[in-house]
């Protein structure tokens, strides 16, 4: 099993040595290693058992670093980046040759993200190596909001695994790249919504298609727990389940005739930045219990409520391979 603690020099250690990490966010929990070296980047594919054609996220801790990284920073990207950095936003931009390839899967721009947790800033600011690091889940699985998610999926294919708590937003980061005109592309709604971000680019394209998808997390089938989920009205499927086996993820209330332990509320009063921050804990809850199936509903389709909405719909079962 995978060694959790606080200690920054530990993780600090394994880093430096070219090894994986797995580090808090305020998203989801990443796993880490030093962007810069190929072989320890490769560790990471491994151990996820992700296809290396996946690129990454380059984490780093200051707006001053990303000019080492990357040759051109649009205006609006600036913008954006001073509204939301750190947090849940990353941005797509040309990379300098120091990214390897690997960490790019061959294109010639690098995802950047400062991160909004206390603890892995202070591990960024220690190292003198940005961070490559995506979700600490295997592929395709549920992302991780907690250590004990993240050890339970990777047990022992993570040496070290640094506690900074419960994630605080709950969903992966918003990617927002550019086109050759500099307008920004939205290629996966996250932490940050479409209003908040407009607010500030304007009204952004969408690059939607999952067919042949440029951001994995945009892939149909991603995020899906092991057992089936439905989406829909939960009151309308309910007949045809068995009380005992059926589970319930609602947005805001409680079901009759269905075990109170097999329910979760995303956000009994209806707060979307609540339901953002429980919807992969509950996830992972209803799939470590025994059940023949998990019903969901959709959250209102606004703010966080969107990418919620996302997550779910590749959740359910219909879009599992
Ligand atoms: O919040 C987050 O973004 C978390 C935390 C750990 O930072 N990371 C995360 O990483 O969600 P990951 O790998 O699970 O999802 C990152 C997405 C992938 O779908 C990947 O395809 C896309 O970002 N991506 C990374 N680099 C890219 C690039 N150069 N061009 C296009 N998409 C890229
Ligand atoms: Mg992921």
């Amino acid at each position: 099993m995978a060694n959790i603690g606080k200690e920054l020099d530990l993780a600090e250690q394994y880093l430096r040595e070219g090894d994986i990490v797995a580090i808090p966010t305020e998203t989801v929990y990443g796993l880490a290693a030093n962007a810069l070296s190929p072989d320890a980047v490769l560790k990471i594919f491994e151990a996820k058992n992700r296809p290396t054609f996946n690129p990454l996220i380059v984490h780093t801790y200051d707006f001053g670093q990303v000019h080492y990284f990357v040759r051109h920073i649009p205006p609006v990207a600036e913008k954006l980046a001073n509204s939301f950095w750190p947090g849940p936003l990353t941005l797509l931009l040309p990379k300098k040759d120091i990214i390897p390839d690997l960490v790019t899967a061959g294109s010639p721009r690098v995802a950047i993200r400062i991160p909004n947790h206390p603890l892995t800033l202070s591990l960024l600011e220690r190292l003198d190596f940005p961070l490559a690091a995506p979700s600490a889940n295997p592929f395709g699985y549920i992302s991780p909001t907690t250590p004990a998610h993240v050890a339970s999926q990777l047990k022992d294919k993570v040496p070290y695994i640094l506690d900074g708590g419960e994630a605080t937003i709950g969903l992966e980061s918003t990617i927002i790249g550019f086109d050759e005109n500099d307008q920004p592309v939205i290629h996966r709604l996250g932490g940050i919504s479409l209003e908040a971000v407009e607010a500030i680019a304007g009204t952004c394209i969408f690059q939607t298609s999952s067919e042949k998808p440029e951001t994995s997390g945009m892939l149909k089938s991603h995020y899906a727990p092991g057992i089936p989920l439905l989406l829909g009205n939960i009151e309308e499927m309910l007949p045809q389940y068995s009380p005992g086996r059926t589970g319930i993820l609602s947005f805001a209330r409680k079901y009759p005739g269905i075990p109170p332990r097999h329910q979760v509320i995303l956000s009994s009063k209806g707060d979307l930045f609540e339901a953002a921050r429980n919807l992969f804990s509950a996830l992972h809850y209803l799939d470590s219990l025994d059940l023949e199936v998990i019903l969901a509903e959709n959250v209102p389709n606004e703010g966080l409520g969107r990418a919620i909405n996302d997550r779910l719909e590749r959740a359910r079962v219909e879009n599992k391979q």
